[in-house]
This record gives structure tokens, sequence and C-alpha cells, in this order.
């Protein structure tokens, strides 16, 4: 199996699995119970937070975890109807559906949305978005590192312009965690949404960053679980497999991402010296692992399908899109033709994968580019 998928999602790693496994078995307390079994889990959720919390140069009170980077996404966006002074947010064109669809609700409930436009990389126009902002705006939201061309925003110049008109900023940042070295000390933001499946932790895990001191209310209701912020019972077994997850990717971040990235350039000029292979999004700042490219002549679904015959995974695009047919309104927002955004393949790289893997999936993509170009 060639797994070139790792954007959609990651394998657990083997060090993840191992430190979960004592929650699954024997560990297997409610966090919230005062004898030993119950405090042991309580333990491991703390000192989760406290290993996170120094890697992202953060207090541990300042992170909530979730169920995922959806919810993470939600809360933030939604939390703006709670707001009676601030009925605006400002948005881009290019979100994660996760985003893009809470806006759509809040929109629904009178809140004013502005999506900002790209330009042909994909990034955010500054300019534009300082015009947008007025005394009504309480959220900026961009995303930190987009999921389907991978361009990363300039978000240290966003935060700036955020706290210059004292205005909320969160960014999602699902994508870039491991992929892109940060903390939250220089990179001044009030909420960031993160998940685990992206880095090597389990599905169905999630935190959201939220700065000391912003005014937001709580999500889930029910039990006092996160500081009274976040009901329901603490999944220990994945918050301590993403804590182990995201020190294992902060360890190995600069040998990761040199390695992922010289894999991707490696891959990327074969490809591109393909007639009828094309390059979608930014050269610069772009995630390590990712390669978006259009197939002239091709559908998608053909070359996922004959690839995954020969075990290899690859995208026809983002996988929370995948069941359509519409072409991705990523590529409409940069301004791809509608030809060229319906033969996009996304494969994103990660540090497990190699150049041999590289080659054998080259060879699996031209034969299938002559079977099948129209
Ligand atoms: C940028 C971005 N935001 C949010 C999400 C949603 O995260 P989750 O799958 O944990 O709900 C994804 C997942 O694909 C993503 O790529």
């Amino acid at each position: 199996m060639i797994y070139f998928d790792n954007a959609a999602t990651t394998k657990i790693s083997e060090n993840v699995l191992e430190e979960m496994m004592p929650y699954l078995k024997e560990n297997y307390g409610n966090a919230s119970s005062i004898y030993s079994l119950g405090q042991k889990s309580r333990a491991a959720i703390e000192n989760s937070r406290i290993k996170i919390a120094e890697i992202l140069k953060i207090k541990p009170s300042e992170i909530y975890f979730t169920s995922s980077g959806s919810e993470s996404d939600n809360w933030a966006i939604k939390d703006i109807l709670n707001k009676k002074e601030k009925n605006h947010i400002i948005s881009s064109r290019i979100e994660h559906p996760a985003v893009l669809n809470s806006l759509k609700y809040v929109e629904s409930k009178g809140i004013d949305v502005t999506l900002l436009s790209v330009d042909e990389f994909g990034n955010v126009n500054l300019d534009e978005l300082k015009n947008s902002i007025n005394d009504k705006t309480g959220l900026i939201s961009i995303m930190f590192a987009n999921n389907e061309i991978g361009t990363v925003e300039p978000v240290y110049e966003i935060s700036k312009i955020a706290r210059e008109n004292n205005i909320l900023f969160h960014t999602d940042a699902v994508q870039a965690i491991g992929n892109v070295k940060f903390n939250l000390k220089d990179l001044d933001v009030d909420m960031m949404s993160i998940s685990g499946h992206k880095l090597g932790a389990p599905k169905g895990i999630g935190i959201l960053y939220i700065k000391d001191g912003t005014e937001i209310n709580s999500f889930i209701h029910g039990g006092s679980q996160e500081r009274d912020r976040r009901a329901s019972t603490e999944n220990v077994a994945s918050i301590v497999g993403i804590a182990r997850a995201i020190s294992d990717a902060s360890e190995n971040i600069d040998e990761n991402i040199e390695y992922t990235k010289d894999l991707r350039d490696y891959f990327l000029e074969k490809l591109l010296n393909v007639d009828g292979i094309i390059l979608n999004g930014p050269i610069e700042n772009r995630l390590p692992g990712n390669i978006n490219i259009s197939l002239k002549g091709v559908k998608p679904q053909t070359m996922v399908r004959y690839l995954d015959m020969f075990d290899i995974c690859v995208s026809q695009g983002s996988a929370c899109a995948a069941g359509s047919i519409e072409p991705s309104y990523v590529l409409s927002a940069i301004g791809r033709s509608e030809e060229l955004a319906l033969s996009m393949i996304r494969i994103s790289l990660n540090h497990n994968n190699t150049k041999e893997e590289c080659d054998f999936v080259f060879d699996k993509i031209l034969r299938g580019m002559k079977k099948f170009k129209k």
C-alpha cells in the first residue's frame, strides 16, 4: 500500500498507539471519579495538557479538548451569536467546510459575513481585509494553511491587523500543525483549531486553543468538564494520543519538513515535465507535502480508481468534498477554469513516504494519463 493522502488523515503512529493502549485497557476510569482509577485518567489528561502547552508556548488552561477540528471550528465561529454588539465576521472563500458551513449557519441567524477573495496562489489580500473591518466586526477567521492547495496564509500579518483593530482572531491550524513550525507566543491569536488525525493521532480528537481572557461561551452543555466550557466525559486515550503526536511532531519538525519538502519537489519536478499536468496553488509558502495538480483531459475519479488498483491512495480533491462532482470551490476561487478544476487530484506526502514510492506512483500516473486522456 502506498498512502499518499496524508492531508485526509494519517495512520496512527506506533508511539501514539503504545501510549494510548493502557487508557483503552486497564486505566479506563472516569477522570471525574475521585478513587485512584479515576485519578489516573485525570493525571493523564492534565499531563497531556501541560505537554501540549509547553510545545505551543501557552498556558495549560488555554487548551480545550474537543471531538475534532470541525467541533473546534464550530465553537470558535458560532460564539458570535452570543455577542450583541458585534455581528460581523471576516473570513475567506477557501476555508474548510467546517468554517464555511458554520459561517452559513450564523449568517442565517442574522450575522454579516464577509468572505475575502484570494489571489491565484490562494493568499488572502491584506488590504481587502483591512477595508472590510467595521465597528461591528467581532471575529476574523482565516485558516493557517489550506487543505486542498496547501497555501500557508499570512497569519502573522493578519494577527497584527486583528490586534490593531481590537478584533478576535481565530485560525484553523488543522493542516498546519506538524507541517509548519510555529508557537503561540510568537503567533498571537485568540483561538486556534487543531485536529489529531492529521498527525498520527486517532480520528475524533481535537483542540480549541482559547487565549486566557477571551470571552466565549461553552459550546457543548452538560457536565463541568474542561473547566465548565466543554461538557462530555473526557476521551482520555485520545487526549494522551494527541499529546504524544504533537510532541513527536515538534521534536522532529525541522527534519520532517525538510525531508517531506525535498520529496515533494522531487516528485513535482517529474510530474510537471509531463504534458497536460499543471500545478495548482503556490510554489512558495506551501505545505511541505502538498501536491495539487490538474491532469488535463482526465477525470480525477477515473485516475483515483485506476491508482487504487495498484494499492495507491490519492485524493480526487479534498476528502470532505469527494462525494460531489462540483468543481472544487478552492480552485474556482484561485481562478482555475472549470476544466482544470474538474481534473484535479491531490497528493499529500509526509515523512513516512519515500522516493521509491514516488517513482512507482509516477509511472502509474503516466500510464493512466495515456490510457484515459481524452
Ligand atoms: C483545514 C481543515 N479544517 C478542519 C478539518 C476538520 O477536522 P476534523 O476531521 O478533525 O473534523 C479538516 C479536515 O480535513 C481540515 O483539513
